[in-house]
């Protein structure tokens, strides 16, 4: 097995997240770019893998709010690099102002990251470990005039990356 340490970006085709997979690329990674927006992800990748090399970066398509994706994504990315160390949980939306789209994608999304990198990952699962990290945002600290719900669910998952890290 390669000593070479192995990530998985969720919303990596764009933003943040294409920068994270770039700068996790440049640090020596192998990365799997995991996004809903397959054309943009897949074209990403290709970008990418002029630069770092096809064995080094992978596609997989990924709705955050399906535990079966995330699976699918974890497998993937275990088929072909054989190991995962680390899981960003990076797939967020701002501009949405349905309650029950943001609660699914910026919170439940998270959540369902956490529990599948703990069954791939967990050490008390037969995993060697690793890192999850939960992008949240300051308006999980500070509250903004119009943005409620967005500022609810970011608070929670701070305090649920609290909980985790406590456990
Ligand atoms: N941009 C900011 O100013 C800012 C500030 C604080 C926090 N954040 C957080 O950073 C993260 C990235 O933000 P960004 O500005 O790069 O956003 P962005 O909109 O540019 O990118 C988000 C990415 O997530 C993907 N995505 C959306 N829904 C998804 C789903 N259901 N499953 C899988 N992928 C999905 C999109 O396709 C896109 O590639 C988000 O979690 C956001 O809340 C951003």
């Amino acid at each position: 097995m390669s000593g070479v340490p192995v990530a998985i970006v969720t919303g990596g085709a764009q933003g943040l997240g294409a920068a994270i997979c770039i700068e996790l690329l440049k640090q020596g990674y192998k990365v799997c770019v995991a996004d809903i927006q397959e054309y943009k992800g897949k074209h990403f990748v290709h970008q990418q893998e002029e630069e770092f090399g096809s064995e080094n970066v992978i596609f997989s398509a990924c709705d955050v709010t399906k535990e079966s994706d995330y699976i699918s994504t974890f497998e993937l990315t275990l088929k072909t690099f054989h190991r995962v160390d680390v899981l960003i949980n990076n797939a967020g939306i701002l501009l949405e102002q349905d309650p029950h789209t943001l609660l699914s994608v910026n919170l439940l999304g998270p959540i369902i990251g956490c529990q599948t990198a703990f069954k791939y990952m967990g050490k008390s699962k037969g995993g060697k470990g690793g890192m999850v990290i939960n992008m949240s945002s300051i308006l999980g600290f500070f509250a903004i005039f119009g943005n409620a719900s967005l500022c609810c669910f970011e608070t929670w998952l701070n305090w649920i990356d609290k909980k985790l890290w406590s456990e």
